[in-house]
């Protein structure tokens, strides 16, 4: 496994691998939900290529740059175990030299949900996107649905500015009682832990009504904030009952698939989830 910092090193060593390739962009502190991206893009590519790399573009002045978890080593051994061929680790100055001011945004799916609460993230994201695209050029991009509108945006993003590749979205990788994974939840203690569940129980609990025949996108958004407001350690962001190509909110869910996303503050640690609505229909993300 090749492990390179400056993008001249990272262009030389990625034009060494011939063959199909498939790149799974991170910030690290992989978790099983990562690890089920860069195995998918492992059977599906001659050629794997991992980004660990903790994008200050999309973290607000308020959001958790800093103290965001790290552990290198781990990673890198995770990494070598699930026989990735290319990683690249990179300081915010080698993504950002001096002197940078070209940022990428994406405008309309950008701006409701995430984009209300974390002004600029997608404009972040677009941009760190777009240079890792630029610089691994896969045939292939591996990504979460965890992260249901960051998916919508860089869709967005490579069909607009042209890449010629294709956007894999795979599925949320979930605790045993439902949490979906992710690197925050290493800020949860004991408590916040257990109250996290509670994002999960409310899209449950909208997915139930949802399955009983409830259209009504008001009652859905209602439903979930009511179990979100049942939980004492919680504090609700947003509850959404959205088209999942538009992202516009339903005021009723006719033919279309409905993305329910919720963001809630447990304790200080700010998580988000999504389930995406029939599970039986064909449409992807
Ligand atoms: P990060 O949060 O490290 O996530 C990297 C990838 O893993 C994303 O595509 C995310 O959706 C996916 N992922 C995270 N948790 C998951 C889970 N429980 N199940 C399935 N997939 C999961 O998302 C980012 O980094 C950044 O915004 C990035 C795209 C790397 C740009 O900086």
């Amino acid at each position: 496994m090749k492990i390179v910092s400056a993008i001249n090193d990272l262009r030389k060593a990625r034009l060494a691998l011939p063959g199909s390739f498939g790149l799974v962009p991170t910030m690290g502190y992989l978790h099983e939900g990562h690890l089920a991206l860069v195995r998918r893009a492992k059977a599906e590519n001659d050629r794997v290529g991992v980004s660990i790399f903790v994008n200050p573009a999309q973290f607000g002045p308020n959001d958790d740059l800093s103290k965001y978890p790290r552990d290198m080593d781990r990673d890198l051994r995770l990494l070598e175990e699930a026989g990735v061929d290319l990683v690249w680790t990179a300081t915010s100055d080698i993504g950002y030299p001096p002197g940078f001011q070209t940022f990428v945004h994406v405008e309309h799916v950008s701006i409701p949900l995430e984009g209300k609460h974390r002004p600029g993230h997608f404009r972040g994201v677009a941009t760190v996107v777009a240079k890792l695209f630029n610089v691994f050029t896969p045939d292939r991009a591996y990504f979460g649905q965890k992260d249901a509108q960051q998916v919508i945006v860089i869709r967005r993003l490579a069909s607009d500015l042209d890449f010629p590749l294709e956007i894999v979205v795979c599925p949320t990788v979930r605790e045993p009682d439902g949490l979906a994974m992710s690197s925050r939840n290493a800020y949860l203690n004991r408590e916040e832990r257990r109250a996290a569940t509670v994002l999960y129980r409310a899209l449950s609990a909208a997915k139930g009504a949802f399955d009983k025949g409830e259209r009504d996108g008001a009652k859905l958004r209602t439903l979930m904030a009511s179990v979100i407001a049942s939980e004492p350690l919680a504090q609700m962001e947003y509850v959404s009952a959205a088209d999942a190509d538009t992202l516009t909110e339903f005021n009723w869910v006719s033919s279309n698939v409905v993305l329910l996303s919720l963001a809630a503050r447990i304790g200080n640690t700010r998580l988000i989830d999504n389930f995406l609505l029939p599970e039986t229909s064909n449409f992807k993300l």
